[in-house]
C-alpha cells in the first residue's frame, strides 16, 4: 500500500513540509530535465503559483544551474541580471542541483521574502534532501 503513494505525492509533501517548517522558504519547488530537451519543468511545489513552468537553460538561476550543475545562492535576487522574477515579495533565492548517479536531473528551489536568509547549513540540509529525494525517482 506505500507503493500506492506516487513519486509527485512524496515530493509534494516534501515542499510543503519544507515550506511549513522552514519560516524563510516561502516558495519550494522541483524542476526537472526535460527528457533530452534542453529546459526545466516545473514539477511538485508549494507556494504561490508560477508562470515559469518552463525554463530554458541558462536561463534565470534555474537555467544557470542546469548548466553549472552548481548551488547557487542569491542573497539579494535584485542584484542579479540573469533572473527570472516569480513574485515581487521574492527577496532571495537558492537553488540546489539533484543528482541521479551523478547525473544532474533537475533541482530543489527555494524563494525566501526575506533578504539574505541562506547559509551553508541550508545548502549541506538541501543536498541532503535531493540526495534522499534521489532515492525515490
Ligand atoms: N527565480 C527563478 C525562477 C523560478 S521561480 O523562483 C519559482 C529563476 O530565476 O530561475
Amino acid at each position: 500500500y506505500n507503493d500506492a503513494i506516487s513519486v509527485d505525492e512524496r515530493l509534494q509533501t516534501v515542499c510543503e513540509i519544507l515550506r511549513n517548517e522552514i519560516t524563510y522558504y516561502d516558495w519550494v519547488g522541483f524542476y526537472f530535465k526535460n527528457g533530452d530537451k534542453e529546459e526545466l519543468i516545473l514539477g511538485p511545489y508549494a507556494g504561490a503559483p508560477t508562470d515559469h513552468t518552463v525554463i530554458p537553460f541558462g536561463k534565470g538561476i534555474c537555467g544557470q544551474v542546469a548548466v553549472s550543475n552548481k548551488n547557487f545562492v542569491v542573497p539579494d535576487v535584485a542584484a542579479q541580471d540573469n533572473y527570472i522574477a516569480c513574485s515581487i515579495n521574492v527577496k532571495s533565492e537558492i537553488v540546489v542541483p539533484l543528482f541521479v548517479n551523478g547525473k544532474n536531473v533537475g533541482q530543489i528551489d527555494i524563494d525566501s521574502n526575506t533578504p539574505d536568509p541562506f547559509t551553508e547549513e541550508d545548502e549541506r540540509f538541501l543536498e541532503f534532501i535531493n540526495s534522499n529525494v534521489a532515492e525515490i525517482l
